[in-house]
């Protein structure tokens, strides 16, 4: 099942399809209901130590990379995998990059 859930990850990574698939809607939803309490509504920041996405912090990540921290959680941010889809983690990150001003 993780593995099954990380190969589907890495071959979507592989085939672009977060970028050329991403639903941005859901991933705005999806931002606005579970992430911008730390990450702030416009990805300013929230809780100390959150990156700030509107300044592009940690976006220089993959896709896949960033996936994982989200679905593993990170210090503080809470574990996502089992609360979220994977699409919408997807879909959330391609929202995230969206926030880069
Ligand atoms: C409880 C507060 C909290 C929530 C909720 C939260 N985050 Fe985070 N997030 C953080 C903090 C703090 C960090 C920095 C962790 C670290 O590296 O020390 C972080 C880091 C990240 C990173 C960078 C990971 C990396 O590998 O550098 C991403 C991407 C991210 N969050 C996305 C999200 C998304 C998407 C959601 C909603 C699905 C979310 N976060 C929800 C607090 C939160």
């Amino acid at each position: 099942m993780r593995i099954a859930a990380t190969l589907a990850l890495l071959i979507a990574a592989l085939a672009g399809l977060p970028a050329a698939g991403a639903d941005l809607a859901r991933g705005g939803q999806v931002y606005a209901l579970h992430c911008a309490v730390c990450h702030g509504p416009s990805g300013q920041g929230g809780v100390p130590g959150a990156p700030k996405f509107n300044r592009g912090e940690r976006l220089m990540q993959s896709d896949l990379a960033l996936a994982e921290s989200v679905r593993r959680g990170r210090n503080i941010m809470p574990a996502f995998a089992g609360v979220l889809r994977d699409r919408e983690i997807l879909d959330v990150i391609a929202y995230l990059r969206t926030l880069q001003r």
